[in-house]
């Protein structure tokens, strides 16, 4: 999802609730295998947890960084520092996807302590994403007023 969607502070709020929910739903089926010593079965919810914040949500962060933002930064160049946070907080996702690929594809992958560090890692992308999405929908709702162009509105 990309273009006007994104411009829209509700459908954009939209998207996000609606991703970080699967991922929370993700992580507690992940950290049930874990407390019941299902570790096969947990790194297979992992990978599919991976796949879910690659796919939608790092997905997103891209197609924001180059759309929306650009556009938000040649109507309102003084929201430069905003935008630069807003990058900032997806790098920090990009980077635990990133330890989060190279825990699983460990030998020991599927034992306790390894799938802990994993469980650990999803839940920190659930809290800087949680964060993150607040800022960036303040930003789009009350800084933009819900909208870059007008004019796209209707595309
Ligand atoms: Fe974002
Ligand atoms: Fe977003």
């Amino acid at each position: 999802m990309s273009g006007p969607a994104l411009r829209n502070v509700d459908s954009h709020s939209l998207i996000h609730e609606a991703a970080l929910e699967e991922a929370r739903e993700l992580t507690g089926v992940l950290e049930h295998c874990l407390q019941s010593g299902e570790l096969p079965k947990a790194l297979e919810v992992a990978y599919v947890a991976l796949e879910h914040w690659e796919s939608r949500t790092l997905q997103h962060a891209a197609s924001e960084e180059e759309g929306l933002y650009l556009d938000v930064l040649a109507q309102r160049p003084d929201l430069q520092s905003v935008i630069t946070s807003l990058i900032r907080d997806h790098q920090l996702m990009r980077i635990l996807a990133g330890e989060i690929k190279e825990l699983l594809m460990r030998q020991n992958a599927a034992q306790t302590d390894n799938i802990k560090q994993v469980l650990h890692r999803f839940n920190a992308l659930i809290l800087i994403d949680h964060l993150h999405n607040e800022e960036e929908e303040r930003m789009i709702g009350h800084e933009v007023g819900g909208h870059v162009h007008a004019d796209e509105e209707a595309i």
